[in-house]
């Protein structure tokens, strides 16, 4: 008899926290959601290449594209065009990419819709927080969107954000929504609470967690621009991949910022010139896209507002992995060439500096900011890590807690 009223009370506890988890609404970074394409092409780069689908197929990151030859469609068909008048982008002609899956989670959880194990990105997460009681698409959102762009080009993005956390908050009785971010989902969320007046952010946002956010840019992509990047895989070659990653304007948004590099530290070292924080215009000259240069000006302004987010932030990353800090070009060779990289400390992708970048905020704002170093954690792997997945149930568990101060959680 006692077992069994124990078992009662246990299950009444039980259920009970499962209607104060406050709902999570993940934020994906670069390349961290799928993309569908359609297309209705009269020109094609390649005789190999369709000049019409259908319908909407995925295109980011469907493995089968990325192979000799057929990257080429596929470059032709992801890449992002830019009009310096309007300081736009724009699909490709006879393109059109749209991003599915707007407050699920299947479209953040996995790249490609065949679920290969090199396409998982916010699973891990995912699955945690449905051991705690979460549920798919009810209590966990995903908030994707064009990752191409930077945030002057998304702003119909935040509007449709607010929107969702205001409809997770509702559908969840009146339960504040943690903020979940990875990478440049980090800084989109930034952009974000800076749009939103302090009372709102009370009301809604329990905090905001970030994994491997990139709050002050990366050398990395300097090197994207000077030599492209295979992203990890030694099957893809970097030059090939690099004629689409230049396209994208949030790599100019990504460039190093000047909050967190000084004027005399050398980015890019030649024998002719060594190219600074202040010296970029010329470096995108230097290596032929002056396009580059024009969309560094468009997004800076995104990167130079770096006011505290108004809420309580867990700022999680890796660090103590070699991470590029500088281009060297050997004497004789100038941009064109093929520089040597020398390496610094970060997660593999972002500087340490970057990374670090939550840190400035302690004293600026009121709300609490957390702050947890992963030791040779990388860039993509905090997102798979065990730490990660303890540091996310610990706190769930707590303000799961805190909302229930009467009832004790033996
Ligand atoms: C919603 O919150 C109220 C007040 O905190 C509580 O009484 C009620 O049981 C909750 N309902 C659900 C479905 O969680
Ligand atoms: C494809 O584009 C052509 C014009 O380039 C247009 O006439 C045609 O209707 C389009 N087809 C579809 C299926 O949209
Ligand atoms: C703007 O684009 C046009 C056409 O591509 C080009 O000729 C011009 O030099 C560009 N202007 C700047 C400032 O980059
Ligand atoms: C979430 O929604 C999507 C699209 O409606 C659906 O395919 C998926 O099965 C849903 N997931 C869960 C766990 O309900
Ligand atoms: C570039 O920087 C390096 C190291 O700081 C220095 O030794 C070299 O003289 C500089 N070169 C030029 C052209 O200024």
């Amino acid at each position: 008899m006692r077992v069994f009223l124990k078992l009662q009370v246990f299950f009444a506890l039980f259920t009970s926290s499962l209607s104060v988890l406050n709902p999570v609404v993940l934020v994906p970074g670069d390349g961290g959601c799928q993309l569908e394409a359609k297309i209705n092409k009269t020109n094609v780069v390649h005789y190999i290449c369709e000049k019409s689908t259908t319908d909407y197929f995925n295109i980011w990151l469907n493995l089968e594209l990325l192979v000799p030859l057929v990257i080429d469609c596929w470059i032709d068909n992801i890449k992002l065009i830019y009009d310096n008048q309007t300081r736009t982008t724009r699909n490709n002609d006879g393109v059109d990419i749209r991003v599915p899956g707007w407050g699920e989670t299947e479209t953040v959880e996995w790249l490609d819709p065949s679920h290969a194990s090199t396409g998982s990105y916010f699973t891990d997460v995912a699955a945690t927080l449905v051991k705690l009681g979460h549920v798919k698409n009810q209590t966990i959102k995903g908030a994707p969107y064009d990752f191409r762009k930077a945030p002057n080009e998304n702003k119909d993005y935040f509007v449709r954000l607010k929107s969702l956390i205001e409809q997770t908050y509702e559908e969840n009785n009146k339960t504040s929504v943690i903020l979940l971010a990875h990478s440049m989902g980090g800084p989109m969320s930034l952009v974000f609470l800076n749009l939103q007046s302090q009372s709102w952010k009370d009301k809604y946002i329990r905090s905001l967690i970030t994994l491997s956010a990139v709050w002050g840019g990366s050398l990395k992509a300097v090197k994207v621009y000077a030599i492209g990047d295979n992203l990890g895989s030694y099957v893809l070659r970097e030059s090939v991949l690099r004629a689409e990653q230049i396209s994208s304007p949030s790599l100019a948004w990504l460039m190093p910022s000047k909050l967190f590099w000084k004027p005399n530290e050398v980015l890019v070292q030649t024998d002719k010139k060594n190219y600074t924080i202040n010296d970029l215009q010329e470096f995108f000259m230097g290596i032929g896209f002056p396009e580059g240069w024009e969309m560094r000006k468009d997004t800076e302004p995104y990167q130079l507002n770096f006011k505290p987010p108004g809420v309580e932030v867990h700022c999680l990353y890796g660090t103590g992995v070699q991470t590029v800090e500088r281009l060297f070009y050997k004497p004789g060779t100038f941009l064109d060439g093929y520089p040597t990289l020398i390496y610094g400390d970060g997660d593999g992708t972002v500087n340490r500096r970057s990374l670090e970048g939550c840190l400035h905020w302690r004293t600026l704002q009121k709300q609490k900011v957390f702050v947890k170093e992963l030791p040779k954690i990388d860039h993509l792997q905090i997102l798979h890590d065990k730490s990660t997945q303890n540091y996310i149930t610990s706190l769930i568990k707590k303000y799961a807690r805190l909302r229930q101060p009467m009832r004790k959680i033996s």
